[in-house]
Parts: structure tokens; C-alpha cells; sequence
């Protein structure tokens, strides 16, 4: 199965991903990184690990579905079958979804539907939530919404900084996600 992960930030998703199919936990191939930010430190990840990227901007397209048909493009001459969302912080337009129908996965910090957009962990702390957790989901075309794959809770304690928080989510994260895709990748297989 060969995927591409879309990455738009730091990349520690990206690169338990990685780990998790060198590991052989993972039954794929990751064949492309596909990044939106020429300064996101997942780049420097890939290239460290020897996975190919590309970095295409939005802005310097003149519409959404110019932006997605170039990305697609890419995708199609790497026989791309599954894509997965680790920290994109775009919404999944009309030609990806058209393309890949079930085929895009997405994580996201919190227990879906609660707290969706770019900032779960924030929003979840602020409000003084006793628990949040992750949510590893397929992508329709809402903001973190979709039939959701699998979830796990984290337990937030009074006192808690939201630096422990963000530590106890991302460790959960690397290890659900590369799990979660596993167990998809077999699905779509069967
Ligand atoms: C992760 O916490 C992921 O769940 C979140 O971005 C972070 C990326 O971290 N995604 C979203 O908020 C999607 N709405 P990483 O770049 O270190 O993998």
C-alpha cells in the first residue's frame, strides 16, 4: 500500500509513521511527503529519513481546485492509494476527496466532535475539560469531522500544565496512529 502523508508543521506524527513501517508495524510503503510550508520542520524529517517531498503553497495557485489538481498530479504519478492527514492544518477540498473516496485519514487531538480546528489541545485545556484525548478519523468535507476510525482518552488532572497535557497527547498520538492505519490498510486490503 503506498501513502502519502500531508504534513503542515512540526512532523512527529510523520515520523513515528515512518518508524512504524521500518518497524514493520505498518504494512506500506510511505512514498511521499506532501508539505504546505516551506519553513515546516517535517521537511527537514523527510529528508533526514529519505522520504521524498514536495511543497506546493496554496497562495501561489489561483484556486483551490488548481492547488489540489497539481497535488494530485503528484499523487497519481506515484501510484498513491491512501492518504494520511499527520498535522495538516488545511481542509480537504472537492478533487482530493473526488480522488480518494475513504482513502484519506486524518488525527486529530481531542475526542471528536469536540474541539475540531487547529488548536484541540488549547481549546480542551481552556475550558476546563477533566478529559480530552485523540481521535484518528476518515475525511469528509467538514473541519475534523467523518466517521471516526478509532478514539482514546486522556484524563486532565487539576494542576495540570498544559505542556503535560500536550506531551501526554502526542505520545498516544505516535502510538495509535501508526496502529490505527495498520488496521485499515487491512481492511481496504480484505
Ligand atoms: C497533532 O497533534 C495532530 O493531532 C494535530 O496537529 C498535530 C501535529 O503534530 N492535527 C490537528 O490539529 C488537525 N486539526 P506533528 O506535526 O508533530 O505531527
Amino acid at each position: 500500500m503506498k501513502i502519502a502523508v500531508f504534513a503542515s508543521g512540526n512532523g512527529s506524527n510523520f515520523e513515528a509513521i515512518v518508524e512504524a513501517v521500518r518497524d514493520g508495524k505498518v504494512e506500506a510503503e510511505i512514498a511521499l511527503l506532501v508539505c504546505d510550508r516551506p519553513e515546516a520542520y517535517v521537511l527537514k524529517r523527510a529528508e533526514r529519513l529519505g522520504i521524498s517531498s514536495i511543497t506546493l503553497q496554496p497562495k501561489a495557485f489561483e484556486s483551490k481546485i488548481a492547488y489540489e489538481t497539481e497535488v494530485l498530479d503528484h499523487l497519481q504519478a506515484e501510484s498513491i492509494e491512501l492518504i494520511v492527514l499527520a498535522g495538516c492544518m488545511r481542509i480537504v477540498g472537492a478533487t482530493l476527496l473526488k480522488a480518494y473516496p475513504k482513502r484519506i485519514v486524518n488525527i486529530h487531538p481531542s475526542l471528536l466532535p469536540l474541539y475540531p480546528g487547529r488548536q484541540g489541545i488549547e481549546d480542551a485545556f481552556n475550558d476546563g475539560a477533566t478529559e480530552t484525548g485523540v481521535t484518528v478519523h476518515l475525511v469528509d468535507e467538514g473541519i475534523d469531522t467523518g466517521p471516526v476510525l478509532a478514539q482514546r482518552k486522556v484524563a486532565i488532572h487539576q494542576g495540570d500544565a498544559i505542556e503535560l497535557l500536550e506531551g501526554k497527547i502526542h505520545a498516544l498520538e505516535h502510538e495509535l496512529f501508526p496502529e490505527v492505519i495498520q488496521t485499515y490498510i487491512k481492511k481496504l486490503k480484505s
